[in-house]
């Protein structure tokens, strides 16, 4: 008898002790240890770490990637009023035992909700092995519910920091997709940022969409930096990198090893493209004349700089195409300097009026500065009568652009005005001019030679008209 009151006592005791759902604070930084290798089991996700500010319970570190997002989503979804500027820390630790990581638990699944997201590993000796064979779906969403959540905001930013992580063989399944509303106006800034992720056997490695068609230019902004992706061998039209409405920034990265038959490597659609400083393609094979970079309604929101390419075989390094008149950075320049292409093959196609290395196609009327520098080319295999820079509908300031040798037309242009600002194009390649201007009043050309592929040309030296068959 007394031990049934006994228990009844401690029954009711334990209840009173439950701590109310109404007294419960989150806490405003989880951290989530995940050990692959650990041993200890646990039930329903509770894993990794403390959810609930004061909890002083020691929870056993989350033995995959899928119970680590689980526990986190048990914090975005457990009814508890959520902070503000909450953080979630997911801290690999023992990294040796990734080895065999794969298949679901390797997915960390949709995080949208959280404001500073890092998925850390934990020393920088041995970065985590990924392998995706098996996956189902992405390693790291951020997808935004189509009934948008306002019981919590994000009101200093948002952020997602990936670090140390190589994915191995995930194929055609996206590894990072993202999904978000990008006209929100708090937080003003959504950043991204890949340090030291590396992929190789991945057809798809970043797919950025807004989720609806209004996006707000410069919102979402991504950068990938110290990446080494090899091994790419796709037949998707979906580019590996696909970016639309993002500010994207290549910094460091390495692009080895791949073919890619039916998308361009990088593509960019609205946003802006920095893409460079210090960055290697090497051996990478375009088929179907696809571009290495292709972009739509960048306007001259572009950087390139300390680009190397060599070994590879290619029709376009870019294509840009304008569609319309674009949020512009008036200031800048569309730069392109210390860009060198080494023992490529660069072939032609008869059949496409843009065919060139940098195909720049316009929207009628728009305007901007070209500036190239630096360009150095040495054994390419150039097939066919191939531009350099091809220029549409575009009124160009073009400064330092000096034309590799192995090209047998320069510049082609087409309802073009251009004003040249160095002497550096006065080289014995050729330029092909149709319905263009070209003003060489700021150093003047000595070289006339230059003159005879324009069509339908006006040139100006030195204030005078010297050539004119308008
Ligand atoms: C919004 O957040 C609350 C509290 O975290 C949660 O209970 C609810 O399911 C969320 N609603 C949606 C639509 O995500
Ligand atoms: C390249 O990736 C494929 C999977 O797409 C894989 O089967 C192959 O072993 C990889 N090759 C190398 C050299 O890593
Ligand atoms: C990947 O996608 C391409 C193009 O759609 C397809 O041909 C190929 O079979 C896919 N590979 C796998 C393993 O599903
Ligand atoms: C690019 O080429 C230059 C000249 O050969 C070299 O010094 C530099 O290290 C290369 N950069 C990369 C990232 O490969
Ligand atoms: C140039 O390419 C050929 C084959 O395409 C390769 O054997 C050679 O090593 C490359 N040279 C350099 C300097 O990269
Ligand atoms: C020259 O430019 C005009 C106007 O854009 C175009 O219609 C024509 O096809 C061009 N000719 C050639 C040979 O490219």
């Amino acid at each position: 008898m007394s031990k049934l009151l006994l228990i009844i006592f401690l029954s009711i005791s334990l209840l009173l002790c439950l701590p109310s759902a109404k007294s419960q604070t989150l806490s405003s930084t989880i951290t989530l240890t995940v050990d692959f290798g650990s041993t200890i089991s646990y039930i329903n996700n509770e894993c990794g770490g403390i959810l609930i500010s004061g909890d002083t319970t020691v929870y056993p570190p989350c033995t995959s990637y899928k119970d680590a997002g689980n526990r986190a989503r048990q914090y975005i979804n457990g009814n508890i009023p959520i902070p503000d500027n909450n953080a979630l820390v997911i801290n690999v630790i023992n990294t040796q035992s990734s080895q065999s990581i794969s298949g679901e638990s390797a997915q960390l699944g949709n995080l949208f909700g959280f404001c500073d997201i890092r998925v850390l590993v934990e020393t920088t000796t041995s970065p985590v092995i990924i392998n995706g064979a098996s996956a189902t779906s992405h390693f790291v969403s951020l997808e935004e519910p189509d009934q948008p959540n306002t019981s919590y905001t994000c009101s200093a930013r948002k952020l997602l920091l990936v670090r140390y992580i190589n994915f191995v063989n995930w194929g055609n399944q996206t590894i990072f997709y993202v999904n978000v509303n990008q006209i929100d106006i708090t937080p003003k800034f959504q950043l991204v940022y890949f340090l030291y992720v590396s992929t190789s056997g991945s057809n798809s490695i970043v797919n950025v969409q807004p989720k609806n068609s209004n996006y707000e230019y410069g919102y979402l902004q991504f950068t990938i930096s110290s990446g080494t992706f090899t091994n790419i061998s796709s037949s998707l039209t979906l580019a590996p990198f696909n970016f639309i409405a993002t500010k994207t920034s290549f910094v460091t990265d390495k692009f080895l090893n791949s073919i890619l038959n039916n998308s361009p490597l990088i593509y960019s659609k609205v946003g802006h493209l920095d893409l460079g400083y210090f960055s290697l393609i090497n051996n990478v094979i375009m088929n179907n004349d696809l571009p290495i970079v292709k972009t739509l309604n960048l306007g001259n929101n572009y950087n390139f700089n300390f680009i190397n390419v060599t070994n590879s075989v290619f029709s376009k390094f870019l294509h840009s195409e304008n569609s319309q008149i674009n949020p512009q950075d008036v200031s800048q320049p569309f730069n392109f300097y210390n860009f060198l292409i080494n023992n490529n093959t660069i072939i032609s196609n008869i059949n496409d009026p843009s065919d060139s290395v940098l195909s720049l196609q316009n929207f009628e009327g728009d305007s901007y500065t070209l500036s190239f520098s630096n360009v150095a080319s040495n054994g390419n295999q150039v097939l066919g009568d191939k531009p350099f820079i091809w220029n549409k509908n575009l009124n160009t300031n073009l400064l330092l652009c000096e034309i590799p040798d192995s090209f047998s037309i320069g510049i082609k242009t087409e309802n073009s005005n251009n004003i040249i600002f160095s002497t550096l194009i006065d080289s014995i390649i050729p330029f092909a001019g149709n319905n263009s201007f070209f003003d060489y009043s700021m150093y003047p050309l000595t070289n006339s030679n230059n003159f005879n592929y324009c069509e339908v040309c006006q040139i100006i030296v030195d204030g005078q008209i010297v050539y004119n068959t308008f």
